[in-house]
């Protein structure tokens, strides 16, 4: 069943679309479909449609858009998604020491999920800081510099409570 684009995200999109000319409403859509990702959690196909309809584009031109991208997650994901650079700079500063410790830390592979729904963890590419290496993004947004195991740990704690604060307001 699909559900309809909350008023919250559609005031949000609709400030995305008028930073652009009158008529160009599709220029707005990585825009939207990260403002629906952050409220769902993931895009489901009915997500995707609901975003074309919205902005009046062709459901296969959103689709392309949100494939191309690896900060739109097409399956769903973990409350956390931790996308750890992996490319050369980092590894040449710890960024394998890293991965196995976040894998045997979460008890996970590359794109998967943990069982509790929590962690989602993914390689990425350059983030452009490689001078703090090894680099990692939580939620594609907060960049956590030099993760060394003791950092990941913090920030797997930190996290967790975070979760759990928010249980506890809901
Ligand atoms: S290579 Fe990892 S941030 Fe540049």
């Amino acid at each position: 069943m699909t559900m309809p684009l909350s008023v919250t995200v559609c005031q949000k999109i609709d400030q995305a679309i008028a930073k652009y000319p009158a008529g160009r409403e599709q220029s707005a859509v990585m825009a939207a479909l990260t403002i629906v990702q952050s409220e769902r959690g993931w895009l489901s196909p009915e997500s995707l449609r609901d975003v074309a309809a919205y902005l009046n584009m062709p459901p296969v031109a959103v689709y392309e858009v949100a494939s191309f991208y690896s900060m739109y997650h097409l399956k769903p994901v973990g409350r956390y998604v931790l996308t750890l650079c992996t490319n050369l700079p980092c590894l040449l500063q710890g960024a394998d020491k890293a991965a196995r410790h976040l894998q045997e830390a979460l008890n996970i592979g590359w794109s998967e999920t943990t069982a509790d729904g929590m962690f989602t963890l993914l390689q990425g590419e350059c983030m452009g800081a490689c001078q703090e290496a090894p680099v990692l993004l939580t939620n594609h947004h907060r960049m956590c510099c030099k993760m060394t195991p003791p950092q990941i740990d913090a920030l797997l704690a930190q996290l967790r409570a975070e979760a759990a604060g928010k249980e506890r307001d809901e």
